[in-house]
């Protein structure tokens, strides 16, 4: 029987945690427990809920406009109490947020090997995203076990010499779909509209004018196309909300809505005609959904589906987006193009691989698990 412990703070972390501490409590071995340290409040329990998760611990850190260093020392003071009380066998953190790299950091402190689930993406930009960047290329270097979405994230990981522990095995946000999309759930955010758009925009690296000329880029859209519905779930960091609501407001057809949950995300990704989105999970799972996706960023640590064809890189500049989208909503050729299901980040049984490893790694299975093909 081994402890592992999962840590994880945010919306996106919970998104792709969920399925994985479900696979972990159904597998007789693992006594799994989780901790959050709740960076994220109410977008963090709806997903908790959704999953059916109730933390062991709770750090409970949120603070209106937190700053970096304050979640940082907030989250590493808080997670030395739980890990020696606790003592797990294993820690597993996940991504790339500040969350995951004081848990990683705190579990090292307290010498509890972490394992590192969606290892290995990289932009090669300490920039952008910011801190993100460097938050997953630390946690890359403290972990003992990573677990890549994809054969291409193992190569990056090979690049800065790390090797060994490094298991393929899928994205955990293909495995959520699974328990989220279905036909029978309501959407009443997109009545009145028979196609429509999601958008959603707040990360840290566009706050400012790049979220201002997303905006603007928006609004045009808008206008020139009364009869496609834009639906755009706000995040509520006030340096978001204050200045879409502003350059947004009052537009018949955008609606601002406030954020939804993972289900009803999908379900609405799902129905919709294309997706644009500074998000990294909404990349991977607009693909698998068959949508063509416009990214609101300069570059992605998710080339996968940009080879593939289904995500453009559009940047944030007011034109560049502009004409993107009218590509999309007039030439039906290009958007088949995009929107032909070609999904590469995983088969939806990454959670089994990474529970399969996980036991291998500590003697308790004799075979590795299969290789993500
Ligand atoms: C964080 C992650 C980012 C992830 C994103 C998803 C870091 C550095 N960034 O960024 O990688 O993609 O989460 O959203 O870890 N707020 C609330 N209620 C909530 C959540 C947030 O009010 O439930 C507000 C707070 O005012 C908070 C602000 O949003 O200060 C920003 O949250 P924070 O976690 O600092 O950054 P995110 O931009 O969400």
């Amino acid at each position: 029987m081994i402890k592992v412990l999962s840590i994880y703070g945010t919306r996106p972390e919970a998104i792709k945690m969920g399925p994985l501490c479900d696979a972990l409590r159904n597998e007789p071995e693992i006594e799994s427990l989780v901790c959050v340290t709740a960076q994220h409040r109410e977008l963090l329990d709806e997903v908790n809920r959704l999953f059916d998760i109730k933390p062991d611990f709770d750090l409970d850190v949120m603070r209106e406009r937190q700053s970096l260093c304050g979640i940082a020392s907030k989250v590493i003071a808080g997670l030395e109490g739980p890990l020696r009380e606790l003592r797990p066998d294993l820690v597993l953190v996940h991504g790339d947020t500040s969350t995951t790299a004081c848990a990683a950091l705190a579990a090292f402190y307290c010498g509890i090997p972490v394992g590192h689930v969606e290892a290995g993406l990289r932009t090669y930009d300490m920039a952008a995203p910011f801190p993100e960047e460097g938050n997953r290329v630390i946690v890359g270097h403290l972990a003992k076990l990573h677990f890549a979405p994809t054969k291409n994230n193992a190569r990056n990981l090979a690049r800065e010499g790390v090797t060994k522990g490094v298991y393929v095995t899928g994205n955990t946000v293909i495995d959520a779909l699974k328990y989220t999309v279905r036909k029978e759930i309501m959407l009443p955010m997109t009545a009145g509209f028979e196609k429509y758009i999601v958008l959603t925009a707040h990360r840290r690296e566009n706050l400012g004018e790049p979220l201002e000329a997303i905006c603007r880029a928006v609004r045009k859209i808008a206008l020139s196309h009364p009869e496609v519905g834009i639906i755009y779930p706000v995040h509520p960091n006030p340096a978001v909300r204050e200045p879409v609501y502003k350059a947004l407001s009052g537009i018949s057809n955008v609606r601002l809505i406030e954020p939804v949950d993972a289900a009803v995300m999908h379900n609405l990704m799902s129905r919709c005609l294309f997706v644009m989105t500074d998000s990294g999970g909404l990349q991977e799972e607009a693909p698998a959904l068959g949508k063509p996706v416009l990214v609101l960023r300069r570059e992605t640590e998710r080339p996968e589906a940009v080879e593939a064809g289904t995500v453009r890189l559009v940047g944030t500049k007011e034109e560049e987006i502009v004409t993107a989208a009218e590509l999309l909503l007039t030439d039906k050729a290009a958007y088949n193009v995009m929107a032909k299901a070609v999904n590469p980040y995983g088969d939806g049984v990454a959670c089994r691989r990474i529970t399969q490893a996980i036991l291998y790694e500590y003697g308790l299975r004799e075979t590795p698990p299969d290789e993500f093909k």
